[in-house]
């Protein structure tokens, strides 16, 4: 079976954005891939976060992907710096991946501007740790979201840098977007995101969630009931798209751009759906939560099984690079 590797951070609350664009995807994944997914502590820690929320955040985050549906039978699952050689890897691939191809990276220039008072040489060499996350196995696909393409280009590039320099030893993994690789935040502008404030998180009660959908932006020309809408521009219809069927789909789009609807009965329906489908992730997420012994197993076992492999890719690395073993 071919390889797949993926990555979500430990952010705080995991967001639809990260549920449609990355996770539900994975968890279809597991049924034709080998499938590895990781909570990447160490990409966490190039900005600022509260030190006694770091734990509770990789094991929730842990959480909601079991709850979400990756099973530790069909996949691993693995907290980063339980695998050390991932930060190994990225040193080497530090030594063939030239400055000025991080320092255009989009994202790294974002955080560089969220983040001032401490642009750290961390938050540039954030991609390099990437294509250690994913090489180390020799992933050659990596399911994430659109924000993420120009980090997996960034992956091949130093594939391309280190087998040229040292031998073939890595693939050139290609991205898998899923079918909602770009959900924008309720604010119907900027990319939906945990550290902008502008997410719906896929834990939060369902009051909370409808309030969010409620007064979410949408098409920005509709602006009375009686005006006809365009769902190619809205971002409820986009995230309809995710969650609804053809049926519902179609009755939205049409009732939007005939103003036969309006938003907030095209939201109405929008979270039926997606209660619907959330709150059995909620529930799972609850009991998962009672019962995190179950959760550190599982971490410890995906950490086990990921070393082993991870051993034998260092192993052929140093020996590449000429070093004396
Ligand atoms: P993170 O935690 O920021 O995002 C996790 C996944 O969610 C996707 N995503 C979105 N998809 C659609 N719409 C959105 N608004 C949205 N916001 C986030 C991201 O694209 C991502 O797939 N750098 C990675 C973590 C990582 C990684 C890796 C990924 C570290 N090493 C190796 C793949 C392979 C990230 O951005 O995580």
């Amino acid at each position: 079976m071919e390889k797949v590797f993926s990555g979500i951070q430990p952010t705080g609350e995991i967001h639809i954005g990260n549920y449609v664009g990355a996770v539900r995807h994975w968890v279809k994944l597991t049924e034709t891939y080998d499938c590895i997914f990781c909570v990447v502590d160490y990409h966490a820690i190039t900005v600022e976060y509260p030190l006694e929320e770091m734990r509770k955040r990789v094991l929730e985050t842990a959480i909601v992907l079991l709850a979400c549906g990756l099973s530790p039978e069909k996949c691993k699952i693995f907290v980063q710096s339980h695998v050390q050689e991932h930060t190994e890897l990225a040193w080497i691939f530090n030594c063939v991946t030239p400055i000025g191809d991080l320092e255009r990276m989009t994202q790294f220039k974002d955080k560089s501007k969220q983040h001032r008072a401490n642009i750290n040489i961390g938050l540039m060499d954030y991609p390099v740790l990437q294509a250690a996350d994913i090489l180390i196995y020799k992933a050659g696909f990596v399911p994430v979201g659109e924000d993420q393409v120009q980090h997996v280009e960034l992956c091949r590039e130093v594939a391309r840098k280190f087998n040229y320099r040292f031998g073939e030893h890595f693939p050139e993994p290609r991205v898998i977007l899923s079918v909602a690789p770009r959900i924008l935040g309720v604010d119907g502008t900027g990319k939906m995101s945990k550290t902008m404030q502008n997410y719906i998180g896929i834990l939060e009660d369902e009051a909370t969630m409808w309030e969010k959908v409620r007064t979410a932006v949408t098409d920005v020309n509709r602006v009375r009931r009686k005006d006809t809408g365009n769902p190619d521009i809205c971002n409820i219809y986009t995230i309809h798209r995710a969650f609804s069927g053809d049926d519902v789909l179609d009755e939205a789009a049409k009732g939007c751009r005939s103003a036969s609807i309006g938003c907030i009965d095209c939201k109405k329906m929008l979270f039926k759906n997606m209660w619907e489908e959330l709150a059995p992730v909620q529930n799972r997420a609850k009991d998962l939560l009672a019962n995190q012994d179950y959760v550190m197993d599982v971490l410890r076992e995906g950490a086990r099984s990921c070393s082993t492999i991870a051993k034998q890719t260092m192993q052929e690395v140093r020996e590449a690079l000429g070093l004396l073993i």
